[in-house]
């Protein structure tokens, strides 16, 4: 089975929604994608597709966020957010080729660390660790085991703390 990982571009956003609508079994992530794209968090080499015999199987996006302590002072960082495969393709590793081509990408644009809110047992197979060792809460009212962060170079998040701010589309889907 071939796999082909690439950059998404504009005659992949149908079947990117889609395949979000289908993995997620409703539409509210697919809209959400939608939205971030015309965003300002939108960065276009961190929207990526796995490919299989011509037919979108997989999508992965990573989108601008902010940190801000309590002082105010912000530091940027990327959301893993959202992430699907096929049902049908499910369990054979194409999520972690999409987390690790992201990472990478997102290494190689000079960000210094990404957040997720996903499954503990998971993402931490890809270096996640909860956000608790740095300080940095989520926005949301969730289990803090949860919600996790990777520096994608050494230090990456040191002397970084505080709430994370995701882009305003998040809360309109
Ligand atoms: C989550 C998802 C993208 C993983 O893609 P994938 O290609 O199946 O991932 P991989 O093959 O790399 O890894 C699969 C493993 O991760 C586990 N896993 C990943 N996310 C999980 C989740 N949210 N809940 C339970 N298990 C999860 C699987 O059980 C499986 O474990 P195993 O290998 O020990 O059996 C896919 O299952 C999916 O599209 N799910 C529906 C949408 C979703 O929940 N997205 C994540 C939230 S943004």
């Amino acid at each position: 089975m071939e796999i082909t990982i690439r950059i998404e571009n504009i005659n992949d956003y149908y079947d990117v929604y889609n395949l979000n609508k289908i993995a997620f079994k409703e539409d509210e992530e697919a809209r959400l994608v939608d939205l971030l794209r015309k965003s300002t968090a939108f960065i276009p080499e961190l929207s990526i597709v796995a490919i299989i015999e011509d037919n979108i199987v997989g999508h992965i996006l990573f989108t601008k966020i902010k940190i801000i302590d309590d002082k105010g002072n912000q530091n940027e960082s990327l959301a893993l957010a959202p992430m699907a495969v096929s049902p049908n393709y499910q369990k054979s590793g194409i999520g972690g080729q999409l987390i690790k081509k992201g990472l990478d990408k997102a290494r190689e644009m000079n960000f210094k660390s990404v957040i997720v809110l996903g499954h503990e047992k998971y993402y931490p197979k890809f270096g996640f660790e909860p956000t608790t060792k740095w300080g940095i809460t989520s926005p949301y009212d969730v289990p803090t085991n949860v919600f996790m962060g990777l520096e994608l170079v050494d230090d990456g998040l040191k002397n970084v703390s505080g709430i994370v701010q995701y882009a305003k589309e998040f809360d309109k889907v």
